[in-house]
């Protein structure tokens, strides 16, 4: 059921092209919030909140020096309880929600994964919920702070690169959360010339532009290449034992965590523990979408954990992914055209697509699991460590390499056979 396209009633492919089009292909992506330049990533993030939130940008603006030192639940503690009435900005509610889910993440981590924090003062929780739901995102550390809104150029009339970008605000890592955040970032910004040939391509199926597809699904090709090659970056800018020891802790959340197996209590907004993941690239609107239009089918399993994972999205991005869903379905389109171009290249998008499958699971693999297996190796039995269950979970919490594989495995089934 999952995969079922919603088809568009014959009648409406009828009409003259000009109506067949709800929107432009530009006009739509306004409409989801999406950038032609910057695609996902929030364009032009902002860097300071008005004066009157100067206490938690001061926090946040030494958060690594506090959280090391120990001292960032006493600072917290002081903190006074602001509303967010005094945002007003799309981007300044962006910002507070970036800044407040970092200092968030430092407090309830800064003793270690072992004595996390489960209660989250009222003067962060209110806030922070606050926003939260201002912008229909979760009250936790989502991709949508960590990457999409954490970026800014050091010379903007330069290109994006690692050397002129920078980040906003940090967490313990040093180098390493720098290249880890700004790799991302340039993995999303490859990925805009495929978000296009996207809009592109479910505009040509409406009016059954056959060469116009074929070059969309060229140019989507290329842009999954280049994001197979900007993750490469990981390896010249982190390290994996900086990842494994100090980063992924900062970017667990409490949800499925045997760390915090009840979640966290969020004062003054409710009673109950609630229960979040954390910060996670499953988190990215890119491969949501390609899913989507290419109509990959994911086991059950792997389909539940990915569609909890939009709830972390920006809600418009979130909406671009269903309405790609019931768009035309791409496949039904090429396998009734009988066009072998067409058929070549989609499958093209689709082997391009299992290699940068392939490729994370090899990134996933020196980061996390080597690196686990090594420190397993040096832990004395009788010293205690981190639970068996938490080396063997990613950030967000899923038995990773098996759910890796079979995303992976499922995207490989796709391919199309002439004889479908
Ligand atoms: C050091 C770098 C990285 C590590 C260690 C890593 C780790 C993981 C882990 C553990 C998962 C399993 C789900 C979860 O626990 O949340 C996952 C899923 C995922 N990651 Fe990464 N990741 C890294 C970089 C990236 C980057 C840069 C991207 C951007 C394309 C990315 C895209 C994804 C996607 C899309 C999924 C969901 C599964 C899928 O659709 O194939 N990851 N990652």
């Amino acid at each position: 059921i999952l995969c079922v396209h919603f088809q568009y009633t014959s009648n409406k492919i009828m009409e003259p092209p000009s109506q067949n089009l709800k929107t432009t292909p530009l006009l739509s992506l306004r409409r989801f919030h999406i950038s032609e330049d910057y695609g996902f990533l929030l364009p032009n993030p902002l860097k300071e909140l008005p004066d009157q939130f100067r206490p938690w940008m001061e926090i946040a603006n030494e958060l690594p020096h506090l959280i090391e030192s120990r001292q960032l639940q006493a600072r917290v503690n002081k903190m006074p309880l602001l509303s967010c009435q005094g945002l007003k900005s799309y981007r300044e509610q962006r910002l507070a929600h970036l800044v407040l889910s970092f200092i968030t993440m430092g407090y309830v981590w800064q003793e270690g994964q072992t004595q996390p924090k489960e209660v989250l003062p009222r003067n962060l929780a209110l806030p922070f919920v606050e926003v939260s739901r201002n912008l229909g995102l979760p009250p936790i550390l989502a991709h949508a702070d960590l990457v999409l809104t954490n970026w800014t150029t050091r010379n903007p009339e330069r290109s994006l690169e690692i050397r002129n970008l920078d980040i906003i605000v940090s967490l313990p890592g040093g180098e390493s959360l720098r290249g880890f955040i700004l790799v991302t970032v340039l993995v999303e910004k490859a990925a805009v010339p495929g978000i296009m040939a996207l809009v592109q391509a479910v505009n040509a199926i409406l009016q059954h532009r056959d060469n116009s597809l074929l070059r969309a699904l060229q140019q989507l090709r290329l842009s999954i290449q280049d994001i197979t090659r900007t993750l490469g970056q990981m390896h010249n800018y982190v390290d994996p034992d900086i990842f494994y020891a100090v980063i992924r802790i900062f970017l667990s959340g409490w949800k499925d965590n045997p760390a915090m197996p009840v979640g966290l209590t969020y004062e003054g907004v409710s009673t109950e523990p609630l229960k979040y993941s954390g910060g996670s690239a499953a988190q990215s609107t890119v491969l949501h979408a390609f899913d989507e239009f290419l109509g990959i089918c994911h086991s059950k399993e792997s389909a539940d954990f990915l569609h909890r994972m939009r709830e972390y999205m920006p809600p418009s991005h979130k909406a671009f992914i269903e309405e790609i869903h019931s768009a035309p379905s791409l496949r039904d389109h090429i396998l009734s055209s009988g066009n072998d171009q067409l058929l070549t290249t989609y499958n093209e998008c689709v082997e391009a697509l299992v290699e940068l499958r392939s490729y994370h699971i090899t990134v996933v693999t020196k980061y996390l699991i080597t690196v686990a297996t090594k420190a397993k190796g040096r832990k004395p039995n009788h010293l205690p460590g981190p639970s068996q269950a938490l080396e063997e979970r990613g950030t967000g919490g899923t038995v990773v390499l098996s759910f890796l594989k079979s995303v992976r495995d499922k995207t490989l089934e796709a391919i199309l056979h002439q004889s479908d």
